[in-house]
């Protein structure tokens, strides 16, 4: 049968998964005050957790988990602290536990990104991104572990897929994803014994977000581009994010560990072959006298 070129359907996560499959379980989220961390927090939220949300800027988290609390009819609470800064994690993670008493799920989501050429990139630029993200991300499991630990709990780190191959003027994010992919998986294997899960979500092209506003001109051109190179047809959307995080916290993924799940319509898988395919490859004629065999 041909390709359609029919974009996927986006699917509304309270139509998959029972809506209170966490109910009793906590989240901390870095990153939650906005975009996709701040969408997978409520996703979570939805099917019954509470959350505590990690930002630097206290009146945006401070109004974010209003609106998840409002939204959701759980409680979500802000704790301020930069992830750079190990000490300020450890009271952030201290405020969760003297509220909820655990945490269950942890998503390390907090990064910072630009676009510049190594050229253009000072040393601070590039550590700054490496210490955000990949720094960040250590500090975020060394406060929260003894915690998951004792609940059997489970980890998402949020990467990216532009640094399985060269991408130009992400250089200092590239290197940063890298190593937090790294660290998921070390975090895998060594947890495993204690019942610990840990996998990463890496998302592609997602249009809702202000990452995608900045780092994209979002011209129609720019998107018939990115369209053009996604198999299932479409940009991603927030909620694509949220249901693979639902995923992979729900019981369903309890034999799932150290694995990297791109959100990324397959795009990463179709470089120098845009859709629409060419036909020709379709012709039966031509198919079978390829796989003709040789007497
Ligand atoms: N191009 C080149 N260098 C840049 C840059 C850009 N677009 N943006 C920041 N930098 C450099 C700064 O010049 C500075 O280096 P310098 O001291 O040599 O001049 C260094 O990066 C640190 O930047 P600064 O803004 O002082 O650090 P910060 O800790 O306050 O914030 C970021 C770091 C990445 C969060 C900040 O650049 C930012 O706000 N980015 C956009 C928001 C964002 O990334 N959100 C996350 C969505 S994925």
């Amino acid at each position: 049968m041909a390709p359609t070129h029919q974009a996927a359907p986006i699917v509304d996560s309270t139509a998959v998964f029972k809506e209170n499959i966490f109910k009793g379980k906590v989240l901390f989220c870095t990153g939650g005050g906005s975009g996709i961390c701040r969408a997978m927090t409520e996703t979570v939220m939805r099917h019954g957790a509470d959350a505590a949300i990690v930002g630097r800027k206290l009146d945006r988290i401070t109004q974010a988990a209003k609106e998840l609390s409002e939204a959701t009819g759980q409680t979500c609470i802000a704790t301020q602290a930069d992830v750079r800064d190990p000490k300020l994690l450890q009271e952030a993670v201290a405020k969760t536990i003297a509220k909820f008493g655990k945490i269950d799920f942890v998503i390390c989501g907090a990064a910072g990104n630009f676009l510049a050429p190594i050229s253009g990139l000072s040393e601070n630029a590039f550590r700054t991104v490496i210490e955000i993200d990949t720094i960040g991300t250590y500090n975020t499991i060394k406060a929260t572990i003894p915690y998951v630990r004792k609940t059997q709990g489970s980890y998402i780190h949020v990467s990216a897929t532009l640094h399985y191959r060269a991408t130009p003027y992400q250089a200092h994010v590239s290197a940063a994803k890298a190593g937090v992919d790294a660290l998921s998986a070390v975090l895998a294997v060594e947890e495993g014994p204690f019942g610990v899960r840990s996998n990463v979500i890496a998302p592609g092209a997602i249009g809702d977000t202000e990452g995608a506003s900045r780092l994209s001109a979002q011209s129609a051109e720019h998107r018939t581009r990115v369209v053009n190179s996604t198999p299932l047809g479409r940009i991603g959307n927030l909620k694509d994010v949220a249901n693979a995080t639902v995923f992979l916290f729900s019981d369903a993924a309890a034999f799932i560990t150290s694995q990297v799940i791109p959100v990324d319509g397959g795009s990463e898988h179709l470089r120098g072959l845009p859709l629409p395919y060419p036909t020709a490859v379709l012709d039966p004629e031509g198919v079978k006298s390829l796989i003709k065999p040789r007497l």
